[in-house]
């Protein structure tokens, strides 16, 4: 293999890095209706998880292996430590798929070696080729990742992608793992690598950046002109701290100015082939589905698929692209799949053409899951006639995150309006099949709904993000309401949608007490695993 690769390979990490944004953790099956997504949207690799962090990790892996690691889908990679129980399970996590890979990393700052590892910088160059070429015993597809390579001694990681090459890693990942570097630095590093590592052309040059300065995107551009061909990216840029740089930015970015970094891949300026595989009409349908998945709410003002992106406010603005699209708009709403609410379906459309459409839309459902939509469809087309992507998304994904269902709402009223005291009503059945119902006064009606839950829950917790924004435009749309708590030091999200938004945010403050309520039963397994987890 070669690093002078033609065109940008996208890794998308949303289902590892991006998920260990504080609140995102996300059910297996929530992650697999992601990697369906992230395989139409036309991604290289789909990081799906760290197999030796827990069961559920290693579940999902595998899972996804499974079922989107197809022939023609997408490689399949599990991150792993340097050590051979990771990169087991990592290498066992990953088998079923069709096209597997293993990504081991440790760290070469002298800040990681000194107080993390304590390791020398001796033994880190004894460790490396060892692990890769364990790695390379279960697949041929091997990435290594020396952690915090952006502020690690150039001469010595020369020294440790050499030795990792030689041992059999094909991609070579370079890390700027606290988002410290700034674009001509990061540039300068590929560069350094390209020139002095004796084995590169053996290996792929890959990037992976945090964005805690804001410059994760020009880091990775920089990048590319010296020679990366691998992005490690996120849906939305959700990720540690301030996250990973976004796909959609890199994407679009490639896209859009292609001209500019054409010659960069020895293609004349003019040539319209595309610089990513990546489909770029799935993207903003992803970004939404992420979005209400992992309850991290995009910002309005976000690049590509900020709800302002494509909005043009101001009168010379919109006087302009009224005359001239390119007056103002570098690129069109539909290249990233923003349809304006295209209707899909009413109140007399049947269970097969609902069914359909679902397909369509990358939704795999059990034939429960299906009966149990098309009722809340049916529920939804009564209030309101016309049924768009965007609320058969919302609809869907507010029955995932229901799951698991240990507390269930069975009824919430409420009594407000400018001269009465707030009050509500709620009746839930509880993990062992109990209803039960209780009422609560409050500031307002969420309050009380808040209240009259918690009444019945009693798990304490603190409301610390609720947020609520219509589906579509029009009086009869849809709420979608996404909120976080945090209970002792993990934030859990929640996320509901409904013509209801009261409904809409009592189902959401259960989806994320259901979440949290089931960590808590899992945090004996959970500690024992930890105790195994100390830093390698
Ligand atoms: O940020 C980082 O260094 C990582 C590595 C595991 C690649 O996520
Ligand atoms: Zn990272």
């Amino acid at each position: 293999m070669s690093n002078q690769t033609d065109r940008i390979i996208i890794f998308d990490t949303t289902l590892r890095d991006g998920e260990q944004s504080p609140g995102a953790s996300l059910t297996v099956d929530e992650k697999l209706t992601i990697a369906r997504s992230l395989a139409r949207l036309g991604v290289d690799i789909i990081e799906a998880g760290f197999p030796y962090a827990s069961p559920g990790d290693f579940e999902a892996v595998q899972k996804i292996a499974q079922t989107v690691g197809t022939e023609d889908g997408p490689t399949i990679c599990g991150l792993a430590r340097a050590t051979q129980a990771d990169i087991k399970a990592a290498g066992e996590a990953i088998k079923p798929a069709a096209k597997g890979r293993i990504h081991t990393f440790l760290a070469t700052s002298d800040i990681h070696l000194e107080y993390k590892l304590k390791k020398t910088r001796q033994e880190v160059l004894a460790i490396v080729p060892e692990m890769v070429a364990y790695a390379r015993t279960f697949v041929d597809d091997v990435e290594f990742s020396p952690e915090d390579a952006g502020r690690s001694d150039p001469e010595f990681l020369y020294q440790v992608l050499e030795k990792a090459i030689a041992a059999g890693a094909t991609t070579v990942n370079i890390p700027d793992t606290v988002g410290y570097t700034t674009p001509g630095e990061y540039g300068a590093l590929i560069a350094g690598i390209k020139n002095n590592v004796p084995n590169i052309d053996q290996a792929i040059i890959s990037v992976h950046g945090h964005n805690d300065l804001g410059l994760a995107v020009a880091n990775f551009l920089e990048a590319v002109k010296n020679g990366a061909r691998q992005l490690e990216c996120t849906i939305n840029g959700i990720g540690e701290r301030a996250g990973n740089a976004a796909l959609e930015e890199l994407v679009m970015a490639l896209h859009v100015r292609r001209q500019y970094f054409n010659p960069f891949f020895g293609r004349a300026p003019e040539s319209t082939e595309p610089l990513t595989q990546i489909n770029t009409q799935e993207i903003y349908r992803t970004s939404r589905l992420v979005s209400q998945l992992t309850g991290m709410i995009v910002q309005p003002n976000k690049a590509i698929v900020g709800q302002n992106a494509f909005a043009h406010e101001s009168g010379i603005h919109q006087d302009g692209v009224l005359k001239h699209k390119l007056t103002y708009e570098i690129m069109d709403a539909e290249s990233i799949g923003l349809t304006h609410n295209q209707i899909v379906l009413g109140k007399l459309s049947g269970r097969n053409a609902f069914r359909t459409r679902l397909k369509e839309l990358g939704f795999e459902l059990s034939e429960t899951e299906i009966n149990n939509a098309f009722l809340r469809f049916k529920e939804v087309a009564d209030k309101k006639k016309e049924i768009t992507d965007w609320d058969l998304s919302a609809i869907i994904n507010d029955e995932m995150q229901q799951a698991p269902e240990l507390f269930r709402l069975e009824l919430v009223q409420v009594s407000c309006g400018d001269h009465s005291c707030p009050t509500a009503t709620v009746t839930l059945r509880t993990p062992n099949g109990e209803e039960l119902t209780d009422a609560s006064i409050g500031t307002g009606p969420v309050d009380a709904v808040y209240k009259a839950i918690n009444r019945v829950v009693n798990v304490p917790n603190e409301l610390i993000e609720f947020s609520v924004k219509s589906v579509t435009a029009g009086i009869d749309a849809m709420g979608e309401v996404t909120i976080r708590l945090r209970y002792e030091d993990r934030i859990y999200s929640g996320y509901a949608a409904n013509t209801d938004i009261i409904t809409a945010s009592a189902r959401a403050y259960i989806s994320a007490l259901n979440r949290l309520y089931g960590a808590i039963q899992e945090k004996s397994e959970a500690q024992v695993n930890q105790s195994e987890m100390t830093a390698v």
